[in-house]
């Protein structure tokens, strides 16, 4: 559940949302904006997030694992620090109680040797005795004193009484006898005690040594004492860490942690955020970095709004103008298409009309002869019937001459007629029918021109198509050939046709020898419209429609290429078991 103070933040945020819609109007409206606006919008903002940064003290406790970090590293250093100090201190004064202890017993030992000098050089054991016992009720610190003689009786006082021993002879010197010797010693029973032990020496010759036992009763007690102070000293470090250590942490990590934070809710889009850090130290630096940090993210910000609103516009406009588009996209189309149709209608209907033209011509040009013979027939008549020569017999010879020629006449106005049939279904045909009905048709003119035509193909070869279209490929290729040989004059004019079958292939060449194509217009011949024969005597589709027929209609292909004395066309067709029922459906 969100609590209510996220929720003041939340629409906060909204505002300031709110707020930079408006500032990206503004900026898309004002070109010369200065970016100082942004700020003074950014610092209101924050203003109102102030009493978050003021929350309760507690919540720098442990979720916090920085403040903890710095905390803990304080604290230890302290205590460590504490801790070097008992270890250093400790030792220093205990080395300063044993040199009291040393001083005490270099000075009671110094009095006795000289109060008691006498006596021990004449053995007076009743005065060293009791001298010492009274040292020893005057000094309460000390267990025993031993005075051992070099040679002679070795004397031991202590509180509880005195006692006297003969020294035994030593193998070694004893050392005692030439050094001071001093330092704790333990006892059997598990105490200690301090022993100093020094050499008595009269006019610089050894006499004995003696030797003086401490209690360490209060050596002992100020050792203890001063581990009491030390614990005391640590017990108040460690008072004073919690609330130093709590405040130097939170001085050190506050305002990192305000950056974190700010930086967290700019990383999660809120440019409002900002830190307000009024010190002078690098973090205060740090703070004023990122504020104008901020502050750039949210002017760049402003700037990628105005952009983004610009290019959404232009795309709405062009997605509009793209519909527009679409919209008429299809009428467009039907209507490209329709006058496509249309265009190749018409071409279709000039190229009929082309070679029909050509056909009347060839027409024209097989009557000629008859007609000139039917002429010449009636010339004949008139001439016997003025000369009274006209008998029954030559009239009768005469009249089956006209008939015969009138009979020419009419077969070939019915090979024109079924060459026009408007067969449109596909079927299966014999090429050298076809072949050798359209030649029929330019004989007479080939004749006239005196052009060889020779047809080599085998009766046997059947192709798939409309036998009509293909005789007009092939009419239209024999004409373009007739032209070429007459315009280049040729001695002896040559057209061959030639047609051949290997397993799946049957191929068509004709040649010529008109001395060829151009090499700069044999990209441009099956252009429609495309002529080099001028004074209207070529209208540049013969070659446009025989491709069309062969390649889209019948599948097969239509070639031009040079030859040493002039042109081959070549058409290659299916056998029509390979692609009959394709082409049949196409062509319906
Ligand atoms: N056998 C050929 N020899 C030389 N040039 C040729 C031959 N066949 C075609 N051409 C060239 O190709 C051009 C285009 O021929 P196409 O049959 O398409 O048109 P055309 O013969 O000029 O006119 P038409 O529409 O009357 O046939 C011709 O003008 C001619 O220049
Ligand atoms: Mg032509």
């Amino acid at each position: 559940m969100p609590s209510s103070q996220t929720k003041r933040e939340v629409h906060a945020n909204d505002a300031a949302i709110r707020n930079h819609a408006r500032q990206a109007t503004c900026f898309a409206t004002l070109p010369g904006r200065q970016p100082g606006q942004v700020r003074d919008v950014a610092l209101t903002a924050d203003t109102s997030q102030q009493p978050e940064r003021r929350r309760s003290l507690l919540r720098w406790l442990p979720a916090h694992r920085m403040f903890m970090r710095v905390f803990l590293v304080f604290g230890s250093l302290l205590l460590a620090m504490t801790a070097l100090y008992g270890m250093l201190i400790v030792p220093l004064q205990q080395d300063s109680l044993l040199k009291v202890m040393y001083s005490q017993a270099d000075i009671v030992s110094r009095s006795i040797i000289q109060a008691c000098s006498e006596a021990m050089i004449t053995d007076d054991f009743g005065f060293i005795v009791e001298h010492n016992l009274q040292v020893l009720q005057n000094n309460r610190n000390i267990r025993s004193v031993l005075i051992t003689p070099k040679r002679g009786t070795i004397i031991r006082i202590a509180p509880e009484g005195w006692a006297m021993q003969d020294s035994a002879p030593q193998a070694e010197p004893d050392k005692t006898l030439e050094n001071t010797t001093y330092g704790i010693v333990s006892n059997a029973d598990g105490t200690t005690h301090y022993r100093y032990s020094t050499p008595i020496r009269f006019s610089g010759l050894s006499w004995g040594s003696i030797e003086i036992n401490f209690t360490t009763s209060e050596y002992d007690a100020n050792t203890r004492e001063m581990y009491k102070q030390l614990l005391f000293i640590s017990i108040l470090v460690v008072l004073a860490i919690l609330p130093v250590g709590y405040f130097f942490a939170l001085w050190l990590i506050r305002p990192i942690a305000d950056i974190s934070q700010a930086a967290s809710r700019v990383a999660q889009g809120d440019l409002d955020a900002h830190v307000d850090i009024a010190r002078q130290d690098e973090i205060g630096q740090l703070s004023r970095s990122f504020n104008q940090m901020v502050d750039a993210l949210q002017e760049s910000r402003t700037r990628v709004r105005f952009y983004n609103q610009e290019l959404e516009q232009k795309v709405a406009e062009r997605t509009h103008e793209l519909d527009e588009l679409n919209r008429t996209l299809d009428q467009r189309v039907r209507d490209e298409i329709s006058k496509r149709k249309e265009q190749e209608t018409l071409l279709i209907h000039q190229s009929r009309l082309a070679a029909m033209g050509e056909m009347i011509g060839a027409i024209a040009h097989q009557w000629r002869q008859p007609l000139n013979a039917l002429s010449l027939v009636m010339q004949n008549i008139r001439m016997q019937h003025r000369s009274g020569r006209l008998t029954e017999q030559s009239m009768a010879r005469m009249q089956e001459k006209s008939e015969q020629l009138v009979q020419r006449m009419s077969s070939t106005i019915d090979d024109f007629r079924d060459f026009f049939k408007p067969d449109k279904h596909a079927v299966t045909f014999n090429l050298a029918q076809v072949i050798r009905s359209s030649a029929g048709i330019m004989d007479g003119v080939f004749n006239n021109h005196c052009i060889a035509l020779s047809i080599d193909c085998d009766d046997d070869i059947e192709v798939f198509g409309i036998p009509g279209e293909f005789s007009q490929v092939i009419l239209n290729l024999l004409s373009n050939a007739k032209d070429a040989v007459q315009d280049t004059h040729q001695r002896s004019p040559r057209i061959q046709v030639h047609a051949s079958r290997d397993s799946d292939r049957v191929r068509i060449c004709v040649d010529d020898n008109g001395g060829g194509i151009a090499p700069e217009v044999m990209d441009r011949i099956y252009e429609p419209y495309f002529t080099t024969k001028n004074d209207g005597k070529g209208s540049g589709i013969g070659l446009y429609m025989s491709k069309m027929i062969v390649e889209n209609n019948m599948h097969g292909r239509l070639e031009a290429s040079n030859t040493d004395e002039g042109t081959r066309f070549t058409i290659e067709l299916d056998t029509p078991g390979r692609n009959s029922e394709t082409a049949s459906e196409q062509v319906a």
